[in-house]
């Protein structure tokens, strides 16, 4: 059949697959895409008509402002969790365009190079207080290390004792999204406790009662004007910086999946001992490929449009498989075997690797902090690897393909933390 020609979309079987997605989890999308044999499907999810999409030319489509818009995409409970009211996320046209400069304004060389240093700086602080510890649980102590990260890069002073609390909070806006009864409510609580710690350092910057540097985020998003050349409100602002707070603390689940990978696969860990930079940057590229993290991305169809003789509705709500594109068979060589190489010879392509979204960043709702996820990765790794010996004592190392945010089971323990001597040849000094 031409291309041109209208046809029918493939449908999943069943009156609502809301429970079969909530069991298969990441794999819902691409075990349909596997036996529809089809890149793009209708299921109904919530009551509610959803078409599913899968792989780069499907992403090419999704990532098109002028077919999809973001607006009224998101569930509210994603929203009184994860991101907040107002934020980015939820922009259009040239609103999402202006405010997402703002954002990629502050992803600039020097910013990527001082989180670098910072990330360094904080696990050499952290991992001294481990060495007397009978174990460590790692993704809980990389909270308390972003957490500090993340404030001093964003220009938000947090004193000693308040780390660890922060970093719980932090953490239930991206654990709880998902969750349902009192996980989600004490996500809802956490999130209304930091926007308002945070809009009080706004009103300060605002009303000159704190002086922060002119190239932090908490000064550039205090006076950032939107595209009517008005300032935010501080409630918005409060909730832009929450968006560059959180996500780095989230990153705390890809070092804990980092770590997983090295006792997994000791054969690619033992590549990385000469501290090539290359060789850290293909290991973290692998992780955010193999591992689950976001599932899928919402939107809804802007304009009625035809795709590979698809009709696309006006204000149908789709999906773009997100985990299903980086495991996509057609995308990927072995997708299901862990093969840092693989980043050798990959393309660059902003549509066939997608774990933080595709597409264009700036035009685009793709990650704003990807450069920085990738740079606190490589530090990470750096340190996991060439920094630190540790044991890893046996525990559950396996993770669920249903529950969002995955993580290992374990949290990932280490025991008998010791910091090491510089290796022989490591290059990439961040002290
Ligand atoms: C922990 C690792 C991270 C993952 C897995 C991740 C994933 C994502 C995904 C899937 C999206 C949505 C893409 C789309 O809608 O098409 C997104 C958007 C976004 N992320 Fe991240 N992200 C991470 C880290 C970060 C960091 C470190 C920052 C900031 C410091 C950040 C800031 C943002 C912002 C502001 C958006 C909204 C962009 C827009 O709507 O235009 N993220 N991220």
């Amino acid at each position: 059949m031409s291309k041109d020609t209208n046809r029918h979309m493939p449908k999943d079987v069943g009156l609502d697959n809301t429970v079969k997605a909530l069991r298969e989890g990441y794999q819902f999308i691409a075990n349909r895409r596997h036996t529809m044999q089809s890149n793009v499907f209708e299921t109904t999810l919530l009551g509610e008509k959803t078409i599913c999409m899968s792989g780069s030319e499907a992403a090419k489509v999704f990532y098109d402002n002028d077919k999809f818009r973001r607006a009224d995409a998101a569930p509210s409970r994603i929203n009184k969790t994860l991101f907040g009211q107002g934020g980015v996320q939820g922009l259009d046209g040239e609103a999402h365009h202006h405010r997402k400069a703002m954002f990629m304004n502050v992803m600039n060389t020097f910013n990527l190079a001082q989180t670098r240093a910072l990330t360094y700086k904080y696990w050499m602080k952290e991992v001294a207080k481990w060495e007397d510890k009978e174990e460590v649980v790692l993704y809980e102590e990389c909270k308390k290390i972003l957490t500090q990260v993340a404030c001093e890069w964003v220009g938000i002073p947090l004193e000693e004792e308040a780390v660890a609390d922060t970093s719980y909070q932090l953490g239930d806006l991206f654990e709880s999204p998902a969750a349902i009864g009192p996980t989600h409510w004490k996500g809802r609580h956490s999130r209304s406790k930091l926007e308002e710690w945070v809009e009080a350092f706004v009103n300060d910057v605002r009303e000159g009662k704190k002086d922060v540097p002119k190239e932090r985020p908490l000064y550039l998003f205090s006076w950032h004007r939107d595209h009517e050349g008005e300032l935010l409100d501080e409630g918005t602002v409060a909730v832009e910086l929450l968006n560059l707070l959180r996500p780095m603390v989230a990153i705390s689940i890809y070092i804990a999946f980092t770590a997983q990978a090295l006792e997994e696969y000791p054969g690619e860990a033992d590549k990385l001992n000469d501290g090539s930079e290359d060789k850290l940057h293909r290991f973290i590229q692998e992780v955010r490929r193999f591992y689950p993290f976001f599932p899928f991305v919402p939107a809804r169809v802007d304009k009625t449009f035809t795709w590979d003789g698809y009709e696309f509705e006006e204000g149908t709500l789709t999906l773009m498989d997100l985990y299903g594109t980086n495991h996509h068979p057609k995308e990927w060589t072995d997708p299901s075997l862990f093969k840092p190489d693989r980043f050798q010879s990959w393309d660059k392509s902003p549509f066939d690797f997608i774990p933080q979204g595709g597409g264009d960043f700036n035009i685009g709702h793709r990650c704003a902090g990807e450069w920085l996820t990738i740079e606190i990765l490589k530090e990470s790794l750096n340190v996991l690897v060439n920094k630190l010996d540790y044991e890893v004592p046996e525990q559950d190392l396996s993770f669920s393909m249903n529950d969002m945010p995955s993580l290992p089971k374990s949290k990932m323990i280490i025991t008998n933390v010791q910091r090491v001597e510089e290796h022989e040849g490591r290059k990439n000094n961040q002290e």
